[in-house]
């Protein structure tokens, strides 16, 4: 592999112990990969932040990094924490674990990283440019970055995105070259695809699928890929998959001029397909829809409604503040999402109306990385493919899976109600889809 002169310095050592064990990484990422070069990274999501994952052997390998001088080079955030920084004994999370959880959250900023704690970092301030090279270690946003962004990374593990932040580079493989941001799969949607849990069962369903590769999504109204939609897509899709990029005609940037018809590509708008793609049909979301609700039961009572999987926006919290509005929840409602975007809540009265209704907007933290099972919540309805997918094996916890209104309804009714669906969407909550836009 290519260094430049810096480069090799920091392998060798020059800029000090913590620098040359994050270079040393970031090359056998490189070798592994059988990368040409190093790229430089403008923006660097380190994931592996909650201490309920991390445990007392991560908490012990960030001090000692921290300790050895190791600072990040390039801006760099946290995915979600543990626990709600500010509210966290109110939520009902113990002393220990606040403690073990700051202490992980001292080491990362020892190093200079920005304690966002969102898995949506895009929605607070870093949402990169077209073509910026990235080193994104959250699923669901290395989804986004590439899939929506147009930006490019590899979905990176905890020390590989560490090591790209302190040394400002990632090896030039995968998603970071053009030949590989092709489609491989084709994905022929036939049925109505409209509310947030649509899509994240039809992510859930062509993530199982198609595994790591790219799917090519056609049929999909642009109307209805709304970036929260397109957010909850991506994010089943990595879950139930490892699907880090997909393209859906007419909507996301590198498929934005693409023809309609594949038979007869031009140079200049041919889709960003594979000629030997497989094809998929997806002529009803029942499989996702019956795959993800692990709770079976009528009028089911729940002990939590949660929306904000990926962590929510503030359009997708002013929705939810106008259905609550006035009214008092009977079964608990969280919305989780990013200190800053809670923020923001708070200044526009959504944090307010939600609080009366008796709902929380919890920031930092979401279920399936916060040690909810010490919270006694073992019955969960979620909007969410990916919250639903993760829920029984991270969180031990049944699911309820349905639309942002039968979620809301259920904490306004206090009990889960099935709907009648049809082969697609439902076409019956189609004001709710307009309201969440
Ligand atoms: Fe984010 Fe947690 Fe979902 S990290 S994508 S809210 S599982």
């Amino acid at each position: 592999m290519k260094l430049s002169d810096t480069e090799q310095s920091m392998l060798n050592g020059a800029h000090g112990e913590g620098v040359r064990k994050a270079m040393e990484i970031v090359v056998a990422l490189g070798t592994i990969y059988e990368a040409e070069d190093l790229v430089p990274v403008s923006h660097v999501q380190v994931s592996g932040v909650s201490y309920k994952n991390l445990g007392e052997a991560g908490l012990e390998f960030l001090r000692e990094w921290a300790a050895q001088g190791a600072r990040v080079s390039v801006p760099t955030t946290l995915n979600p924490a543990g626990m709600d920084i500010e509210q966290w004994r109110e939520l009902g999370f113990s002393e220990t674990f606040a403690a073990q959880q700051h202490a992980v959250l001292d080491a990362f900023v020892a190093m200079g990283i920005t304690p966002t704690c969102t898995c949506a970092p895009y929605l607070v301030g870093y949402a990169p440019r077209f073509g910026d090279h990235l080193a994104w270690g959250e699923s669901s946003a290395v989804s986004y970055a590439n899939s929506v962004l147009g930006a490019r990374t590899n979905r990176e593990g905890g020390p590989g995105a560490l090591a790209a932040a302190i040394t400002g580079r990632t090896a030039r493989y995968g998603l970071h070259l053009d030949e590989n941001r092709r489609a491989n799969v084709l994905v022929d949607v036939r049925c109505p695809v409209i509310e947030t849990s649509d899509f994240g069962a039809l992510g859930y369903m062509v993530g199982k699928q198609v595994k790591n590769g790219i799917p090519y999504f056609r049929g999909l109204d642009p109307a209805a890929c709304t970036p929260a939609k397109l957010k909850s897509l991506g994010a089943a899709m990595a879950a139930s998959g490892a699907v880090a990029m997909y393209h859906i005609e007419g909507v996301t940037p590198e498929a934005r001029q693409a023809t309609t018809d594949r038979r007869l590509p031009t140079a200049d708008h041919r889709p960003p397909i594979a000629n030997n793609a497989q094809i998929i049909i997806i002529d009803s979301l029942e499989e996702g829809y019956t795959a993800l609700s692990t709770l079976d039961a009528p009028r089911s009572t729940l002990d939590l409604v949660w929306i904000g999987c990926p962590h929510a926006s503030l359009d997708e919290i002013a929705a939810i503040a106008a259905q609550v509005e006035g009214k008092k929840l009977r079964t608990p409602l969280w919305v989780t999402t990013a200190r800053q975007v809670r923020e923001q809540a708070a200044q526009r009265g959504y944090l307010q109306t939600i609080e009366q209704a008796g709902g929380r907007i919890v920031g930092d933290t979401c279920l399936i990385v916060a040690p909810i099972e010490e919270l006694g919540l073992k019955r969960i309805a979620t909007n969410s493919g990916k919250g639903a997918f993760y829920g029984p094996s991270h969180a031990h916890a049944e699911i309820c899976f349905g639309t942002t209104e039968q979620c809301v309804q259920a904490a306004i009714s206090g009990e889960w109600r099935e709907r009648e669906r049809g082969r697609g969407g439902d076409r019956a909550t189609e004001s709710m889809h307009k309201l969440t836009e």
